[in-house]
């Protein structure tokens, strides 16, 4: 698999920043994702990670950690953090940066428990589709120590669906709305893979039917929202 994410990671922190990703989707156009904004500080974090950064305890389990910048956060707060991520180059950076236990590792092969687990900036989206969502929380329920929980944030994007005269065109026969073809670029390559965007209440259902019990603990300012799992 192409590592592109994990490239423009390692081009930014090596001092090779000379553009940034952009990407795309099946129902919208480009847009810009800005290098810098992967390697943010705590005061440059939207409210939703702030408040799953409070809500963390014990020991965390980072999904899909990107460049580290949640893991490091909560290390500096004493607590104990596996960071795992698919991509080469974020793992690399992830522990050039000084995350103390980062590994290349796919969630799905993920075997110890903990206390918290964080799956941020869209975490419903390694789920790929919503029928494949109460799979992989189950398999994340298997992770969790007694009293855990999951602290995850994702968005209702119906408005994307959204006309001008404030109708709705979504198909009913087609799959779920939340389900995007996420096309990025960097650099003369791209890649596109399966993301999912996933409402509070399909999760909450998801959930459900996994013997999960699934709160709203915070509403960003754009249909966002950050959920806490627990059991
Ligand atoms: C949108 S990025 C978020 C990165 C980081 N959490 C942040 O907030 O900056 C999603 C991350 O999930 C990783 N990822 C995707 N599928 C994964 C999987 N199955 N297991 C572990 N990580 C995965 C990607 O490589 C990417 O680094």
């Amino acid at each position: 698999m192409k590592d592109i994410f994990g490239k423009a990671i390692l081009d930014y922190y090596n001092g090779n920043y000379t553009e940034d990703i952009v990407t795309s989707t099946n129902i919208s156009d480009e847009d810009v994702l800005p290098l810098p904004y992967l390697f943010r500080e705590y005061k440059d974090m939207p409210n939703l990670e702030k408040k799953a950064l409070e809500l963390a305890k014990g020991s965390v389990l980072d999904t899909g950690c990107g460049t580290g910048s949640h893991s490091l956060y909560l290390e500096k707060r004493g607590l104990s953090v596996k960071a795992i991520d698919i991509s080469k180059g974020a793992i690399d950076v992830a522990n050039q940066r000084g995350v103390k236990n980062a590994q290349l590792l796919n969630f799905i092969d993920e075997t110890e428990p903990f206390d918290t687990i964080l799956l941020l900036m869209n975490g419903t989206g390694i789920f790929q589709t919503l029928a494949q969502s109460p799979y992989f929380l189950n398999h994340l329920k298997t992770l969790l120590n007694p009293g855990g929980q999951i602290l995850l944030d994702s968005s209702d994007i119906q408005y994307m669906y959204e006309t001008d005269d404030g109708g709705m065109w979504i198909d009913i026969n087609s799959d779920y709305y939340g389900e995007l073809d996420y096309t990025i670029k960097y650099k003369g390559m791209e890649s596109t893979l399966p993301w999912l965007y996933l409402d509070f209440d399909n999760l909450r259902y998801a959930c459900k039917l996994v013997g999960l019990k699934c709160e709203l603990v915070l509403e960003g300012e754009h249909f966002d929202y950050l959920a806490r799992i627990t059991v």
